[in-house]
């Protein structure tokens, strides 16, 4: 199949708006599962729509080969929201082309990357008139939202039987350069949640009641204030048990991962210095460290000119990302404590639970792990480096565990993608080689 038309089917998938959180794209979301179930089912695949509480999921098998390894492949056709869609050169459900990118949302999280997978095991079967061993695509539409369908689905007796499978793989991830690919052997996991600090029953004039009463905002910002230290260590009691130390040969592989060093962070990310933890690089902190971050605050009057009150609440969102050896409850619980601790008289706090997961590692130098290393590198001519993500896929560590098998993270995303971000966009060239890496991979992987 040409250029083209490889193409012309990304820019299907990716005209579909499968904005998994919000509510009116609903619709699409399904259609997308529908256009998926199409395309597998064209390739011969026994493809299913599983219909749940939230989008649906998407499981097919290819035909039997029996004796022969079954590999599980897992992506997420849901996109992030748009906004500010004023900031998008074109519209993000409008594929274009410019300076050999294609522009959309989800050009590379995730549809890009899918699609490469889908159209790399077309290849075989078009060249080779069979796949050289058994194929699942699993394809969930909730992963920008905290995949909770999947972990239910996951838990299904019948469900873990139909998947089993002697090896995972996910192109959901980073890449270091155009030219040099990236293994990662690891995912961070994630825990997010909310506080709401609360005050005074109705808003207040700051000269009638200022002085007299605490107020909510700056209650708040004591809190948040006491979660890191001055060596930028999270300062919450228990927050880093389990956790490892980063192992000699890490802190030498990603030393020498293009575009990760300190200066290259500050200069890709537009500060004028890191701040990192006492101790670690920059590379170091986004692999291997857990964090805690600050992802919006808000309270009281944020419109034109000024406003003399004392608000009702403020509102905190947070998120902490979690390395090997953490658990997601515990560490929420931890901060909880924490928060309690440290809340002043005079307001109450509500602490919410949102989605998490755990983090993931595996062993990079698995038959399976090489095997795939060896497809990287003969597809880009260069030898992948070996990385952790400071991204999360939260369902990954519990499809692994429930399955028992490693996950290969095979990822296509470039620094310069923009994942998440107005003018997403993938590199035609990148997406091609994703098609001919994915091929190389299963004709590989059929020879285990
Ligand atoms: N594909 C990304 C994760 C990713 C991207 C990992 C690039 C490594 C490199 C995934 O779709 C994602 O955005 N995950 C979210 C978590 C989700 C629950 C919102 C994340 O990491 O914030
Ligand atoms: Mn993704
Ligand atoms: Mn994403």
């Amino acid at each position: 199949m040409s250029a083209m038309n490889h193409l012309d089917e990304l820019f299907s998938f990716l005209r579909i708006p499968s904005v998994s959180a919000q509510a009116e794209h609903a619709g699409d979301v399904e259609r997308c599962a529908d256009f998926l179930v199409e395309k597998l089912s064209s390739m011969g695949f026994d493809a299913k729509k599983h219909l749940t509480d939230i989008h649906p999921i998407v499981v097919a098998h290819s035909p039997e080969v029996e004796g022969k390894p079954t590999i599980l492949i897992y992506g997420h056709y849901d996109v992030m929201p748009v906004d500010p869609v004023s900031a998008w050169e074109t519209p993000p459900f409008e594929p274009t082309i410019r300076g050999g990118r294609v522009y959309a949302r989800g050009a590379s999280d995730d549809k890009g990357e899918i699609m490469a997978l889908l159209l790399g095991t077309e290849k075989v079967l078009r060249e080779d008139g069979a796949l050289p061993l058994n194929v699942i695509f699993l394809l969930e539409g909730e992963e920008e939202r905290g995949s909770e369908s999947l972990f239910a689905f996951m838990q299904r007796p019948e469900i873990q039987q139909e998947l089993a499978c002697d090896v995972i793989v996910v192109s959901d991830t980073g890449m270091a350069a155009p030219n040099i690919p990236s293994f990662s052997y690891g995912l961070k996991g994630l825990c997010c949640f909310e506080l709401k600090v609360s005050g005074p029953a109705m808003d207040l004039h700051s000269g009638l009641f200022g002085g007299a009463v605490n107020n909510p905002i700056t209650a708040l910002c004591e809190m948040i204030a006491t979660t890191h230290d001055a060596d930028n260590h999270v300062a919450v009691e228990g927050f880093y048990e389990g956790v490892h130390e980063i192992e000699a040969w890490e802190k030498e592989s990603w030393c020498r991962v293009p575009g990760m060093s300190d200066a290259e962070l500050a200069e890709l990310t537009g500060v004028d210095a890191l701040r990192t933890e006492t101790g670690y690089t920059g590379a170091e902190c986004v692999y291997a460290r857990p964090t805690f971050e600050l992802n919006g605050i808000s309270g009281g009057y944020e419109g034109e000119g000024s406003k003399t009150v004392i608000p009702t609440h403020a509102i905190a969102k947070m998120s902490c990302r979690l390395v090997p050896g953490q658990n997601p409850e515990k560490v929420m619980d931890c901060v909880e404590a924490h928060f309690r601790k440290v809340c002043p008289a005079g307001v109450r706090m509500e602490f919410t639970r949102q989605h998490s997961g755990a983090a993931y590692l595996s062993n990079p130098n698995s038959a399976f792990g090489l095997a795939a290393q060896r497809a990287l590198e003969e597809t880009f001519g260069n030898k992948p480096v070996l990385v952790r993500e400071g991204g999360s896929i939260p369902i990954i560590a519990e499809i692994s565990q429930v399955l028992g098998k490693d996950a290969l993270l095979l990822g296509l995303d470039l620094p310069d993608a923009r994942i998440h971000s107005p003018n997403e966009n993938m590199r035609v060239e990148i997406f091609e080689k994703g098609i001919e890496m994915t091929s190389r991979l299963l004709r590989l992987m059929g020879q285990l």
